[in-house]
C-alpha cells in the first residue's frame, strides 16, 4: 500500500514523463517531397527538428538570428491563427519574411516551439 508520500511521488513522476515524453504528429511537405508523417516531441524548435531529419529545402544558416531565412515555412490558417498568439511575429521575423517570398501563413521556423496545437496539421516547406 501507498503512503500518501510515495503515492504522490509516483503521481507527480507519471506526470512528469508523460510531459516530456508527449509528442505530436505533423506532416510535412515540400515540392514533390511527401507528405510524411512525423512523431514531434512538443517543445522542440520546429526547425531545429526539420534539419535533425534531414528534410528538404530547409536550413538553419544563422542558426535561429532571423536572418538568413532559410528556415521558412507556411502553416495552415488553422495553425497560424492557433500559434501567432504565443509566438508573435518580431519586427525582425517580419522583415526576413517580406524578402523571402512571403505568404500570409509564412514563418520562420526557428521562431516556432511546437505545442499541442501542431496535432495533425500539415507544414508545407517551400521549395528554394
Ligand atoms: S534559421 Fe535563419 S532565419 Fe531561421
Amino acid at each position: 500500500m501507498l503512503t500518501s508520500l510515495s503515492r504522490s511521488t509516483v503521481l507527480s513522476g507519471m506526470t512528469f514523463s508523460a510531459r516530456f515524453a508527449s509528442t505530436v504528429k505533423i506532416a510535412f511537405r515540400s515540392g514533390d517531397w511527401g507528405p510524411e508523417e512525423f512523431d514531434v516531441p512538443v517543445g522542440t524548435v520546429l526547425a531545429k527538428y526539420i534539419v535533425e531529419k534531414k528534410m528538404p529545402n530547409l536550413k538553419m544558416s544563422c542558426g535561429g538570428d532571423m536572418i538568413c531565412g532559410r528556415c521558412h515555412v507556411h502553416l495552415t490558417d488553422d495553425l497560424f491563427a492557433k500559434t501567432i498568439e504565443a509566438f508573435p511575429i518580431s519586427e525582425d521575423e517580419e522583415d526576413t519574411l517580406d524578402d523571402n517570398d512571403r505568404t500570409p501563413n509564412s514563418r520562420l521556423s526557428c521562431q516556432l516551439k511546437v505545442t499541442p496545437e501542431f496535432d495533425g496539421q500539415e507544414i508545407i516547406i517551400p521549395v528554394e
